[in-house]
């Protein structure tokens, strides 16, 4: 029953800034990959593809780059915003991190799942809905049309993002991702997977992967409801965890008994190298992450080797230094401005794919020389779930958040007693044949039992109807950081 149900935290600690985005004259395509190595032995490869279309009122509708399937799609069913993802497999939040805002903040959980925000009168909404996901589903795979059955999506107000009334939210938890996903969106690329930086996206190599989830996301300023018109935004992700193989040096051992990591390269992960840009990309960047806990770790053995006088700055700039190797000098090092980290930040190598061609293709290389240790930064709190009690038919769900290590240090910002808070939302669906008892409710905090109005600013509950529609509970949690644990419950019996 687990895989039924769905659990959403969204972590409010970053106030996302909202890119109040200029009006663009012009269209544009811009493609980038963002290579990780992971604290185990495996990589993360992160691509990002994004379509900009003015808005219609200034520039018609008379698109070279942006996909015509999706600029109809929004034009006919007034879609505000959208998000669609097909995922495979699930996101280790201990070993990959859970607090990447470049690439992993927002990991989704497997299966297929939709939300969309309509720009139409509130009593239009479902049916938008379903005619939405009966096009979807003709434009990408046949499942997605089991969410306009009103028993699988529902109307989330707030808990899951911050629309009231015209959101809609579905997921089909147990549904097989597989190629037949990939092929249509990769079609409303403008160079497809001919050109670019999709050419690497071998099949294959993708779906041995430990995680792949594959999203689409769409944002519009097109129906006035919004001061500053940008047009149409797509954004393509494919997020995928790989391992590479293991080269025999690797499994030499070194002094400190570690293991080295394995070696890769773009033609060694995915079997290709990319011969050029998307001729039609007005901007095509490949990127090397070099997380803060590894950063770290090198800035140590780098003051090893060359004694204490060593220059903390250059080190950073440099793509060969004594713990890895980049086959290829990077055009611009990128390293993060973060007043909190003032030691050790992320460092992003940056390439640009412009010069490169068949005849002189890119492919990067990562070489380790050194074992190296490290851990991914953290989300401040991990959240499971679980059922208790005996039986299936009655019981209680107990939703369990617990503090993770403060590797980061973020929320500890605030030194004064009190004062510093973590807030939260949780958003959970519960399929309709399972009854819940929402008057049940019950917090308990570091263990002890506690009055649900003294951590719970504001609650929505909509309860299940038989057949009709799940329920839905909305909740926003304020917490001081020092507690440890969070652990609601709710009875259950079902139907
Ligand atoms: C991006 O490139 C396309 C095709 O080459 C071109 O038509 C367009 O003007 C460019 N957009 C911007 C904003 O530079
Ligand atoms: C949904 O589709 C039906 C049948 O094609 C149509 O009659 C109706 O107007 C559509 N509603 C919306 C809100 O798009
Ligand atoms: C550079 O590294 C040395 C040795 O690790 C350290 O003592 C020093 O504070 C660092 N300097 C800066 C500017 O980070
Ligand atoms: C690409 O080649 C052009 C022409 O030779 C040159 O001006 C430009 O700087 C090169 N770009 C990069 C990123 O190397």
């Amino acid at each position: 029953m687990a895989a039924v149900l769905r659990f959403l935290i969204a972590v409010l600690l970053f106030s996302s800034i909202a890119t109040a985005s200029l009006s663009q004259e012009e269209e544009e395509f811009s493609e980038e990959l963002l290579l990780k190595p992971l604290a185990d032995r495996k990589v993360l490869a992160h691509f990002h593809f994004e379509s900009k279309a003015p808005p219609t009122r200034t520039y018609g509708h008379h698109h070279r780059l942006f996909p015509k399937a999706l600029y109809q799609l929004v034009q006919k069913f007034r879609i505000r915003e959208m998000e669609l993802s097909f995922t495979q497999g699930r996101w280790n939040y201990e070993r990959w991190g859970g607090f990447d805002p470049i690439s992993s903040s927002n990991a989704k959980p497997p299966g297929v799942e939709l939300w969309a925000v309509f720009d139409v009168p509130h009593d239009l909404v479902d049916a938008s809905w379903k005619n939405l996901t009966h096009t979807l589903s003709g434009l990408f795979c046949a499942s997605i049309n089991f969410l306009e059955s009103s028993t699988a999506y529902s109307a989330p107000d707030w808990g899951f993002q911050p629309f009231s009334g015209s959101l809609r939210y579905g997921s089909l938890p147990r549904e097989a991702v597989c190629t037949e996903n990939l092929t249509p969106w990769l079609k409303l690329l403008p160079c497809r997977d001919k050109a670019g930086l999709a050419t690497l996206m071998d099949r294959p190599s993708i779906y041995r992967g430990f995680y792949h989830s594959q999203r689409l996301r769409l944002s519009s300023t097109e129906f006035g409801s919004t001061e500053v018109e940008s047009g149409i935004a797509l954004d393509q992700t494919l997020t995928v965890v790989l391992q590479p193989t293991t080269s025999h040096r690797a499994s030499m051992t070194y002094s400190s008994d570690s293991v080295l990591q394995p070696s890769w390269s773009l033609s060694s992960i995915f079997g290709r190298k990319v011969s050029g840009r998307c001729v039609l990309a007005n901007s095509s960047n490949v990127y090397v992450q070099v997380e803060r806990g590894l950063m770290s770790e090198l800035k140590i053995l780098h003051a090893e080797d060359e004694g204490s006088g060593a220059d903390n700055l250059t080190f950073e700039k440099t793509w060969n230094n004594p713990g890895f190797e980049l086959s290829i000098a990077p055009n611009r090092v990128i390293k993060e401005v973060n007043i909190l980290h003032d030691e050790t930040s992320i460092v992003l190598y940056e390439y640009l794919i412009d010069n490169y061609s068949n005849s002189e293709p890119f492919d990067l290389g990562f070489t380790w020389k050194f074992p190296v240790v490290w851990s991914s930064p953290q989300a401040p709190l991990h959240a499971s779930r679980f059922l208790m009690g005996s039986g299936n038919e009655r019981g209680a769900i107990a939703i369990s958040l617990k503090a993770t290590e403060p590797s980061d240090g973020l929320w500890f910002a605030d030194t004064i007693e009190n004062s510093c808070m973590l807030r939260f939302n949780v958003f959970q669906v519960v399929p309709w044949y399972v009854r819940v008892y929402f008057h049940t409710l019950q917090v308990f905090v570091d263990g002890k039992p506690q009055s649900v109005t003294d951590f719970i600013e504001r609650m929505r509950i909509s309860p299940s109807e038989d057949k009709v529609s799940p329920g839905v509970m909305e909740m926003a949690l304020k917490l001081p950081c020092c507690v440890k644990s969070v652990t609601l419950t709710l009875e259950f019996d079902k139907v």
